[in-house]
């Protein structure tokens, strides 16, 4: 067995990612792809085309819960997500996303929810936030649950935030101090979401811990997308995902031509017929 995450890409390893194997790529340069999932058959898929990070993210509420924002998303919501990804998959690290108010209120609230991803199969969990989360991130670490940050536009802040651009200006130097404090605070990575390219890059440079990046340019150590909007299945296209494939037109026009078939008297066939 290697430690070498290259030959993971290559689907050789037969073993769990760990923070250490992403530790290692950065170290060694090398670039990795963290996708969404929210569900067993897209986690098994992603396994095995060789995605080594899977994300049970809260961005679940948008993309299968039906909410516009990820405000109203909940353990109760996303704890059986995260079992059907883990079940799913034998590689990927399983990181699960701490919901909006079930970490700010004090670092034993964290630690009791990150608990209890962690026991449903998560192998790490993601917060939002940069210094006012630190008490809530040293507990985890130092109770043995890795912890990958989020800075930049951070959803759960949509409605102190909204949904603009963060890190222009003397705001891009707040960012680097909250991402060291996140580093030193024992975070293995961070999300860097929708913050101007220059700064993606900065901020990967002064980090030793992989940065991953959406919407944050190039020069971040590793690309995290909402799956949906990767493989097209979301109805709009978003600046910060490239649409791999138009799954929205796929899946439309085989749910089309199901309806056809069984209006015209086609399907079943013999063929999908008992005797
Ligand atoms: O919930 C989510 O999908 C996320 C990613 C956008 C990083 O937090």
């Amino acid at each position: 067995m290697s430690d070498d995450l290259n030959t993971l890409y290559g689907g050789i390893v037969n073993r769990r990612v760990t923070t250490r194997d992403l530790q290692a790529a950065k170290d060694r340069g090398e670039k990795w792809a963290m996708l969404t999932s929210y569900d067993m058959l897209t986690a098994q898929l992603f396994d095995e085309v060789g995605i080594p990070v899977l994300l049970v993210g809260d961005s679940a509420g948008n993309n299968v819960l039906g909410y516009d924002t990820t405000v109203p998303v909940t353990m109760e919501d996303l704890l059986p997500l995260v079992r059907g990804v883990v079940r799913g998959t034998k590689r990927p690290l399983v990181v699960a996303d701490l919901p909006f108010g079930s970490y700010q209120e004090s670092p034993t609230q964290a630690l009791q929810n990150s608990v209890r991803f962690l026991q449903a199969g998560a192998h790490a969990v993601k917060l939002e936030g940069g210094r006012r989360v630190l008490p809530q991130v040293q507990l985890l670490v130092e109770s043995g649950v890795p912890v990958m940050g989020h800075l930049g536009l951070t959803p759960q802040s949509v409605n102190t935030l909204g949904y603009r651009v963060q890190g222009r200006g003397e705001a891009g130097d707040q960012l680097i101090d909250d991402a060291l404090a996140l580093q030193a605070a024992g975070a293995f990575a961070i999300v860097l979401e929708v913050v101007p390219a220059d700064l993606g890059e900065r901020v990967s440079k002064e980090l030793d811990i992989p940065t991953i990046g959406i919407g944050a340019g190039p020069g971040c150590d590793a690309q995290v997308l909402v799956w949906t909007d990767m493989a097209g299945l979301t109805p709009k296209g978003l600046k910060l995902a490239k649409r791999y494939a138009d799954l929205r037109a796929v899946l439309g026009d085989a749910a089309r031509a199901y309806a056809d078939e069984v209006r015209d008297g086609q399907f079943p066939g013999p063929e999908h017929s008992f005797t």
